[in-house]
């Protein structure tokens, strides 16, 4: 088994939860990696013997970020939406009828390309693990083909079949939900851990309380385990749905009650709040307070819900920056919802954080500390590191 060292680096962001700020910043550190495993990490001065070597040059090195909600299997994108609502127009949801429609005419090669280019560019601004969706299928094959395809790229696939009511079923929603829970579900459920639902009412596209209860409990039973796209247009039933059904994730969050936050802080063992400020910016919609979340004992996350809607950002250190900029979390505090949090969003205790025995998912900035994350907004400073061994 070979090992390789990583040295120069200024700053070494653990997120190890050790220090009171959670970072567990060591200055002056180097990483042991073995078999893409973290094998030893600590202060240059004690660095063992290794294989090889890797000179970082007095930069930053975090864990990687991890991208927990995105929407990758889309084909053509809706800038003129996007443009419309910069002049006015507010986003319902209606929209997604037409990356639908392109999707379904997407041969798989093309579609394959589509995502291989977008994580491509994500490890190219530092995001090491993306959560992908399917949800512009929607019917029983193109839902099965999003997951597979998804699945060539990442263990995180969620079956999102209850992204929208089809327009083919608009007059028949019932159905639809018959669909997704029974046969479309059938044909998912062996290409996706995941399940999620947008549940939605301010959307006459998306779905009610009881449809959404009834879809999950269905991906439940079907073992897969549950997300919420929820209170992103309004304030509504999502987050508690989300909490009473153990959702590992309710999504968005824009507009909480402080019943929701309540709830949220009670369950912050089991229930994360990911938050997509992307989505805020994208769709000009208000940015929830992350700083208060924090202080309620809310367990927060980052991530993009890169989507050809509401925002089709690969980028999470745009999300950093957003998130400090607009939602009052410290360059750290947004550090870690993009790494432990986002990664707990997943259920994941292998990736997140550099300890020993962890994946040797690592971010290199080309800047001294994490601080210019935020600092530096917009300057390509993040990227995922490639290490041999
Ligand atoms: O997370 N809200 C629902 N779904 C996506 C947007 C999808 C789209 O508009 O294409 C979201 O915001
Ligand atoms: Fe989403």
């Amino acid at each position: 088994m070979s090992s390789t060292v990583v040295t120069g680096i200024a700053e070494l962001v653990t997120c190890d939860g050790t220090t009171t700020d959670g970072l567990g910043i060591i200055h002056d550190a180097a990483v042991v990696i073995e078999d893409g495993h973290v094998a030893w990490l600590g202060p240059a001065s004690g660095t063992p013997m290794t294989d090889h070597h890797l000179d970082v040059g007095g930069r930053a090195v975090l864990p990687g970020f991890v991208d927990s909600h995105s929407h990758l299997v889309f084909a053509g994108d809706r800038g003129d939406e996007f443009a419309a609502r910069m002049s006015g127009t507010s986003y319902d949801g209606g929209g997604i009828a037409a990356s639908v429609t392109a999707t379904r005419a997407a041969t798989d090669d093309e579609l394959r390309a589509l995502v291989a280019l977008r994580v491509a560019e994500m490890r190219a601004q530092g995001t090491t693990t993306v959560e992908i969706k399917s949800g512009y299928g929607l019917t029983i094959e193109d839902e099965a083909r999003a997951l597979r395809i998804a699945r060539e790229f990442t263990t995180e696939t969620t079956f999102l079949g209850a992204h929208v009511v089809p327009r083919e079923y608009a007059e028949d929603r019932a159905t639809y939900v018959e669909l997704v829970t029974g046969p479309m579900l059938e044909a998912a459920a062996p290409h996706a851990r995941w399940i999620d639902v947008f549940c939605e009412p301010h959307s006459p596209h998306a779905f009610t309380l009881d449809e959404a209860r009834a879809v999950l409990v269905a991906g439940r039973a079907a073992g897969l385990e549950l997300r919420v796209h929820g209170n992103q247009l309004g304030h509504g039933p999502g987050v508690l749905l989300a909490v009473d059904l153990g959702a590992a994730s309710v999504d968005h969050c824009t507009y909480l009650s402080a019943s929701d936050v309540n709830a949220l802080a009670d369950a912050a063992d089991t229930t994360v709040a990911t938050l997509l400020p992307g989505v805020e910016f994208s769709t000009r919609s208000p940015y929830p307070d992350a700083a208060a979340l924090l202080q309620a004992g809310v367990s927060i996350a980052l991530a993009t819900d890169c989507n050809p809607g509401t925002c089709y950002s690969s980028s999470m250190p745009f999300v950093i920056a957003l998130a400090v900029r607009e939602m009052g979390l410290t360059p750290g505090e947004a550090v870690l919802a993009a790494t432990t949090g986002s990664a707990k969003a997943l259920r994941r205790g292998d990736i997140g954080r550099i300890v020993v025995g962890a994946r040797a998912d690592l971010t290199l900035l080309d800047a001294p500390s994490h601080v210019h994350l935020s600092y530096r907004a917009g300057v390509p400073i993040a990227k995922a590191l490639d290490v041999q061994a």
